[in-house]
């Protein structure tokens, strides 16, 4: 009996490793390209993938603008980093993708003090219930309106830099997301109601407009030189689960723990986005494993896409 149970853990234990080299592991970005004089945003980068990024866009070179809510978290973080990296143009602006009030300070304030942008990275992401600022939910609003706002903004900036580039990170969750334009339109929302599985739920939803975004975007951008991608990370153990109730996270650390793979991971696939050369002819496509994936119909529907900006227009007043 018990030759048998230590058999069946060896078996176990080897499978687990072999899982964990071949389905779970994520490519590393090889490129050794140095980035001195370029500029770069990442939002929520004081912790979890975001800061994985930065730290590793920090070391080629790069000048950082760590786009955070909480002061404290960011200069923590600005500090690590520095010290990490040897690099010193590591800096802290505040941005609450919750209020567009503040999106807009922080484009003016950026435009101000900053003269060049070369990539935009969408990262900061939320699950947790609630409402903006502007009375809008909050998983739509942090994850993909106050995105919207922000590179809206940016543009211009990012089209005298060319090339340049705005990568925006989705989710594999995409896949089971849908719009409901109605919803959107009567209650500033992706779903109704905040149980833990409507959360998740309004989670993918803003996970497909992530990636109906990009898909809308890269069309706007045609001939500028300004290139726009979207990706899945990987599953990456990080804070995202934080807000979630006692029952949820003893259901998820145990998975967390033994299938999610450290934020490093989680950062290969936007840099390779945010760096590779020459995968400008795949603007607005969608990435994972550092590698360009075929998306559901439902996300290069170009009637949606089209619809869902002029709607997010709409909300953040500019139409
Ligand atoms: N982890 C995964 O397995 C996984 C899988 C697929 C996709 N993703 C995506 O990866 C991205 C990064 O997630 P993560 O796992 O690294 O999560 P995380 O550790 O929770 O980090 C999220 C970041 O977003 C920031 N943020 C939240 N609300 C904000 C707001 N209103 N304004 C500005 N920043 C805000 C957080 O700031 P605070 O520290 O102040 O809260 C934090 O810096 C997200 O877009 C997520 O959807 C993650
Ligand atoms: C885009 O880049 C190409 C190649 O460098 C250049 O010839 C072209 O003028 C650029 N277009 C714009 C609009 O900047």
């Amino acid at each position: 009996m018990l030759d048998f149970l230590i058999f069946g853990g060896v078996l176990l234990g080897i499978m687990y490793i072999v899982l964990y080299l071949t389905v779970l592991k994520i490519p590393k970005f090889k490129s050794s390209v140095k980035l001195h004089g370029k500029t770069f945003i990442i939002t929520g980068s004081n912790t979890g993938i975001g800061k994985a990024t930065a730290l590793d866009i920090a070391k080629r070179g790069a000048r950082v603008i760590l786009a955070c809510r909480d002061k404290q978290r960011a200069e923590s973080a600005v500090n690590d980093i520095k010290k990490q990296s040897g690099n010193n143009e590591i800096v802290f602006m505040h941005l609450d993708l919750a209020s567009l009030q503040s999106v807009r300070s922080f484009a003016e304030n950026f435009l101000k003090s900053e003269p060049r942008l070369d990539v935009l990275i969408n990262n900061a992401g939320v699950v947790t219930e609630g409402k903006t600022k502007d009375d809008i939910g909050l998983i739509f609003g942090v994850n993909h309106i106050g995105h919207f706002l922000l590179t809206v903004l940016l543009l211009d900036r990012l089209k005298e830099c060319a090339p340049s580039r705005v990568v925006t990170v989705s989710s594999r969750g995409y896949e089971i997301g849908t719009i409901d334009f109605e919803c959107i339109s009567t209650q500033k929302d992706l779903g109704r109601g905040n149980s833990a599985l409507g959360l998740f739920m309004k989670y993918a939803h803003s996970k497909l407009c992530n990636v109906l975004f990009t898909h809308e975007l890269a069309k706007r951008l045609e001939g500028t030189n300004v290139t726009c991608y979207t990706l899945h990370p990987g599953a990456i153990r990080t804070e995202i689960g934080r807000h979630a109730n006692l029952l949820w996270k003893m259901i998820l650390t145990p998975i967390t723990t033994l299938f999610f793979l450290d934020v490093e991971f989680g950062a290969q696939t936007i840099l390779h986005c945010a760096l590779q050369e020459g995968i400008e002819h795949l603007s607005g496509c969608y990435f994972s494993d550092c590698a360009v994936q075929k998306v559901r119909a439902k996300a290069r529907d170009d009637a949606a896409a089209k619809k869902l900006w002029e709607l997010s227009e709409r909300l953040c007043g500019l139409a």
